[in-house]
């Protein structure tokens, strides 16, 4: 099995991927560790721990950091993700869970540490975690397998961003972050808007994983209520891209995904604050700081017919 930390912030579709992860056989969840963005970090971490003692998870719950390491807090995304991040679902304060006493990014470190070589962190949220993990603890890079990102966008699909042009929401929401994660030597794999908008559940698909997924089914779809709104009042689809699970559907069956090779970076300042590039075409050019940078890998394309029917048999 393949032991994961899920660094997320809970957030509509980042409790599809917790489900998910939970679900699936060949993933061992060990630890959901949280961050602000979709939500507060306080409201983030009830969901987590809501999750954890409703559907009896025996994972650790880690809570995260408040706020981006440099730039100002952008502040909670509630027109997509509702005033508590779980649409129209309020969690209630858990009566027997609780959180690891360790900061998630202490969690992280210790976590790797225990487990040289065979931890993947899969990141569904801002990167701000991971980048304080690293600061601590630049080791690690070193002691973990893989780390897959659900961030970014590449223009694959004509697309930038979805918070501006040219910026994804968890990639804006801490660039500086997002930069030094994808600059640092050890293997990152971007699961970016490139093939997550290529995915989609539409609200028929989420009727047949209430009627045949029992009580994680049903609570996919009472929680995907204000988020369907906010898919058919803002963009006039019915139904939902599929950003937070395909990061675990990459881990799952990596087959599923084309992915092109080429150093990352991340503009941290100005108007396309946020925005992601990746290096490919082998090209040299006269100053080339990229040239000494780590190969990473963007997805680029997806096969959505099998990823979707991955996510409804694991439910
Ligand atoms: C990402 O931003 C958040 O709203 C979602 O949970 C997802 O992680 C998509 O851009
Ligand atoms: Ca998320």
């Amino acid at each position: 099995r393949k032991k994961i930390i899920l660094d997320t912030d809970p957030g509509i579709d980042d409790a599809m991927a917790i489900l998910f992860a939970q679900a699936h056989p060949d993933i061992d969840l060990v630890g959901i560790t949280t961050v602000y963005g979709n939500a507060t970090i306080e409201n983030g971490t009830r969901n987590a721990l809501y999750l954890k003692e409703k559907f009896n998870f025996s994972c650790d719950v880690a809570k995260g950091t408040a706020k981006p390491i440099q730039r100002p807090p952008v502040g909670a995304t509630v027109v997509v993700h509702g005033e508590t991040g779980f649409g129209d679902i309020h969690s209630s304060e858990p009566k027997h869970a609780c959180a690891d006493p360790r900061p998630a990014y202490q969690y992280i470190i210790d976590t790797v540490k225990a487990n040289p070589g065979e931890i993947t962190l899969v990141t569904v949220g801002p990167l701000t975690n991971i980048a304080l993990a690293l600061d601590a603890a630049p080791e690690i890079t070193s002691l973990v397998k893989e780390v897959v990102v659900m961030g970014g966008a590449f223009g694959m699909n004509g697309h930038r961003g979805n918070v501006t042009p040219y910026a994804e929401a968890n990639i804006h929401d801490d660039p500086h972050a997002a930069d030094k994660v994808f600059t640092a030597d050890w293997p990152v794999v971007i699961v970016g808007l490139d093939v997550t908008e290529e995915s989609f559940f539409s609200a028929g698909y989420i009727d047949d994983l209430k009627a045949e997924g029992g009580k994680v089914g049903e609570f996919i779809w009472d929680v995907s209520r204000y988020y369907l709104r906010f898919y058919a009042n803002k963009l006039g689809l019915e139904g939902c891209h599929v950003h937070d699970p395909s990061a675990i559907a990459y881990v799952i069956k990596p087959e599923l995904f084309t992915l092109r090779e080429g150093p990352i970076r991340v503009v941290t300042d100005g108007p396309a604050e946020g925005l992601t590039l990746q290096k490919f075409d082998g090209r040299r050019h006269q100053t080339d700081d990229w040239a000494e940078m780590p190969e990473q890998k963007v997805g680029i394309a997806v096969n959505d017919k099998e990823l979707l029917a991955l996510y409804r048999d694991s439910i």
